[in-house]
């Protein structure tokens, strides 16, 4: 249980708030490169700030205010030029750094004025990897944009999924350190939607939690295991801030505003041996629904069934009510170190998992407890045998609803899947 201000404390992400400010200590992904394909132009909101993420003519990435300074039109209605961003209304032009370039009349009119050099909008900086773009919100000098070991592995397909989920990201992101839900609401719930009245999924006996440099890591024991399972050996990472990796994806909850969050999934399946090498051209990027057409929730996947526990909690969880037993361990150990990181700050220290050091930021390695299946180049036999990453051989993506045929059908062409299979 939290009280109302601590709550509060937690949840608030708007600029000039303590967790607010936090959060813009750490790059944040926001769109996918590919997205930029088909569009130049995009409105994003993030922690509460309502901006413009574009790509202009030369290839430079840009994210800037979401109004002209001039009279307040809207920039995602704008255009590209080989530098920077223009006003459709009148035609100002800003570049990457939120400086004002160009004022077609005035420069005309008054040109020894140089009222542009007198505006300047908000801008933040934009990085592009693994196939998303990464924003930076906080103050100078920035950190790293951290190298995760995955970006790097080759032979993989990787997509990019989204999802608007009308929650605040805290409760979403306490899920990244809740192992027993896995239990009860992604199998014996799976298993009741499917109409089966069992047998129930092994229960959990023994669970772990533990801090490492990037996040914590937790670790189950369930019935029918040994302690000699990856689950137990190795197990999950809650990585920092406001991610989940389970080892063959990322799921990061961004904070759109308060009472909104951004679903970021990452997500990378090895090509089986008998395809390899393989290399990806294009990381195709996708937005899933959360509703069907009859407004009701899709339960069907598992990310689908999360948004649902999380949305289910409210617009911002009233923490005032809930009744933490010993299984929530690993939340209350959150909570307390984003408190901890918040009194760091006031005394002017970087938050948790910041990286710095160019020389630490190369192919960051994260406990993965599958690594044999994603890095061990096996045959399309031995993949297939994995209880749940055997399942993405399927051809369908089994995490969240709504993939696109065009992403299917480039997955099925990379992993082979056809009348060989
Ligand atoms: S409102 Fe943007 S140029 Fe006038
Ligand atoms: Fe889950």
């Amino acid at each position: 249980m939290l009280d109302r201000t601590k709550n509060q404390l937690l949840t608030s992400v708007g600029p000039g708030t303590p967790m607010g400010e936090l959060l813009r200590r750490y790059w944040m992904p926001l769109a996918a490169v590919s997205e930029f394909d088909a569009i130049s132009v995009k409105p994003v909101r993030i922690m509460g700030e309502d901006l413009t993420l574009y790509k202009d003519l030369s290839g430079a990435w840009g994210l800037v205010d979401r109004h002209c300074p001039h009279r307040r039109a809207d920039l995602s209605c704008g255009f590209v030029e080989s530098c920077g961003l223009r006003c459709s209304y009148h035609g100002w032009r800003f570049d990457q750094t939120g400086q004002c370039v160009e004022q077609p009349w005035e420069d005309i009119a008054s040109p020894e004025a140089r009222f542009k050099d007198k505006i300047r909008i908000k801008a933040y900086p934009v990085e592009a990897k693994a196939g998303l773009l990464w924003a930076y919100l906080g103050p100078q000098p920035a950190p790293l944009l951290p190298d995760w070991e995955p970006f790097s592995w080759p032979n993989g397909f990787v997509q990019i999924v989204f999802a608007d989920v009308p929650c605040n990201w805290l409760q979403c992101q306490e899920n990244s350190i809740d192992p027993l839900h896995f239990e009860w609401m992604h199998m014996n719930w799976s298993a009741r939607l499917a109409n089966r009245s069992g047998p129930y999924s092994p229960r959990h006996l023994k669970l772990e939690f533990e801090e490492f440099d990037y996040g914590f890591v937790y670790r189950r024991l369930r019935e029918g295991m040994t302690d000699a399972d990856t689950m137990w050996t190795t197990g999950r990472v809650c990585l920092w801030p406001n991610a989940l990796f389970p080892g063959d994806h990322f799921e990061w909850r961004v904070p759109v505003d308060d009472e909104n969050t951004l679903s970021v999934t990452w997500s990378f399946t090895r090509v089986p041996r008998e395809r390899e090498p393989f290399v990806q051209e294009r990381i195709p990027a996708w937005h899933g629904p959360v509703k069907d057409a009859a407004g009701r929730w899709i339960s069907s996947h598992v990310m689908n069934q999360d948004f649902i526990a999380w949305a289910g909690q409210g617009r911002i969880a009233d923490r005032t009510r809930e009744h933490l037993g010993t299984g929530d361990r690993g939340v209350i150990l959150l909570r307390q170190r984003f408190l901890d990181d918040l009194a760091a700050m006031e005394r002017g220290e970087d938050p948790k998992a910041i990286i710095r050091d160019p020389a630490l930021n190369v192919r960051v390695p994260l406990p993965v407890a599958e690594r044999r299946y994603l890095t061990g180049s096996l045959s399309r036999a031995e993949l297939l045998r994995h209880p749940v990453l055997g399942k993405q051989y399927d051809g369908e993506y089994p995490f969240q609803a709504g993939q696109p045929e065009e992403v299917r059908r480039a997955f099925a062409a990379a992993m082979g899947i056809g009348a060989s299979w």
